[in-house]
């Protein structure tokens, strides 16, 4: 018997009254709704009149026949459970009727227990088809794209974007602060395009030595320089078919900026000590938080690499220019949090949403995220986060100007570099650019460190 929600309505479709009142008497008796005509015709109006979950009908009803019916009946119900039911078993027929989607074929006489049994399985099967697809209307309506959360205008816009670009194959540019969601921007282009079965491949130009950038991207013959013991292949060939995506490519050099010019105009490269050319067919997306027009002004960047990019662009948009996304991603960020941490909270009060809408967010989304999870992480269990539960420096309208860091002694030396760059990170409101230049190291060895110490 099939169990939750309404019952079941069945329209079954036989010119056999006996037949009919047997099979009616049946499921009834075990749940299900279910309505009886004698031929084709009315079938084909009571289809019309109200939805139906699953239709049982004689091969050979009268004026319109059983396959018939059942093409009308997908159509208006893609997933209803057909079972065409014949006088004798014919195998050409039953093929041909699974083909055209019926969910089985039974032949006279009928056995009923078989009969339900099927039914409840279609039912089944339906309703998991319903609940995905509710499950991601609901996502999307709620959650923007993908992963996205956000209902902002500005957010919106982005998300329009993303729906425009993603079926294209041209190379896109995501310009944004750090923290703004340019990784989530462009998973959203990939899984949004034609591409998303294909491999969606990241390189981050800043996290790897500027030596090793370009054997990366393009790969290496044995040999091709010190350390190259092995062939290897490079992100664009890793990438093939489908979207490679390359963070933070103002880190790039010049002469791999030149590089890169020539894949996205010619889809061509050559792998590091390799005189063939390799053909691929990769889309490109560059993301960078820099304001690559200065650096194109300082001659670190090259200005037809940045107009080719700049053609399909998408800008994301600082968090403190859209707070009334705020509470959505606040609450978003509790659920996250409580689940991976295996936490509850009850939620947030208006006093400390207050604060939290009055920030001015400098590491966007990832700060408010990580601020969030660490009040979640040390609230009590069932609490409401409230007021005393917001770092003090959100509590504070303008920031400190100077902010000390302390450390306990008999710490060892790593343990204080660790909060040391800890605690830079949280003042620098987690950009790492600032963070680097105010602890007076690069960018690379920055990238090293918080790898190395586990800091997000
Ligand atoms: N609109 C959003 N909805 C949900 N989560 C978001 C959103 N924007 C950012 N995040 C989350 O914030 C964090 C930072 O996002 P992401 O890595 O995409 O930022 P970014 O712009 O690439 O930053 P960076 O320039 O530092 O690389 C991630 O954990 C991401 O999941
Ligand atoms: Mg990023």
């Amino acid at each position: 018997m099939h169990s939750e929600g309404p019952p079941a309505a069945v329209l079954l479709v036989d010119r056999d009254p006996e037949l009919a009142a047997e099979i009616m008497a049946f499921l009834e008796d075990r749940d299900y709704e279910v309505e009886w005509v004698d031929d084709g015709e009315k079938a084909y109006n009571r289809l019309d009149s109200r939805p139906f979950d699953v239709l049982i009908t004689d091969l050979n009803a009268h004026r319109i026949d059983g396959m018939r019916l059942m093409a009308v009946a997908k159509d208006r119900n893609p997933e209803i459970c057909v079972v065409l039911i014949a006088e004798q078993p014919d195998v050409a027929l039953a093929t041909e009727a699974m083909r055209q989607g019926a969910y089985d074929f039974q032949t006279k006489p009928l056995n009923l227990g078989k009969l339900e049994a099927v039914i409840e399985q279609g039912i089944g099967h339906q309703r998991l088809v319903f609940e995905q697809y509710e499950l991601k209307r609901r996502l999307d309506e709620r959650f923007g794209l993908g992963s996205l959360v956000g209902q902002s205008r500005q957010m919106v816009a982005v998300y329009n974007a993303v729906r425009q670009i993603a079926p294209t194959r041209g190379s896109v540019l995501i310009r944004g602060e750090t923290g703004t969601g340019k990784d989530l921007i462009a998973q959203a282009i990939h899984t949004n395009s034609p591409r998303r079965d294909a491999p969606f491949v990241k390189l981050n130009c800043a996290s790897i030595p500027a030596a090793l950038v370009e054997s990366e991207l393009f790969g290496h013959v044995e040999g091709a320089f010190t350390g190259a013991t092995r062939p290897r292949k490079g992100r664009f060939e890793v990438a093939d078919k489908g979207t490679l995506f390359l963070d933070e490519i103002g880190e790039l050099s010049l002469a791999l900026q030149a590089k890169l010019l020539r894949v996205i105009e010619h889809q061509q490269f050559e792998r590091l000590g390799d005189s063939r050319t390799m053909s691929v067919d990769v889309r490109l997306i560059a993301a960078t938080n820099r304001a690559l027009e200065n650096m194109i002004e300082r001659g670190e960047f090259r200005d037809d690499l940045y107009y080719r990019l700049r053609v399909i662009s998408i800008d994301a948009p600082p968090l403190r220019q859209r707070r009334e996304d705020i509470p959505l991603l606040a609450d978003h960020f509790i659920k996250e949090a409580c689940a991976t941490h295996s936490r509850e909270v009850a939620g947030i009060s208006r006093n400390a949403m207050d604060l939290l809408m009055r920030y001015e967010w400098p590491g966007n989304v990832r700060e408010l995220k990580n601020i969030i999870e660490g009040m979640v992480i040390m609230a009590r269990p069932g609490k409401t986060l409230d007021v005393s539960d917001v770092p003090g420096y959100l509590r504070r309208t303008t920031a400190p100007e100077v902010s000390e860091i302390r450390i306990p002694t008999g710490a060892t030396m790593s343990e204080v570099e660790r909060i040391v760059i800890e605690e830079t990170m949280k003042v620098t409101g987690y950009n790492k650019e600032a963070c680097a230049k105010t602890l007076g190291i690069g960018l690379r060895t920055l990238y090293r460190k918080l790898k190395e110490y586990d800091i997000r």
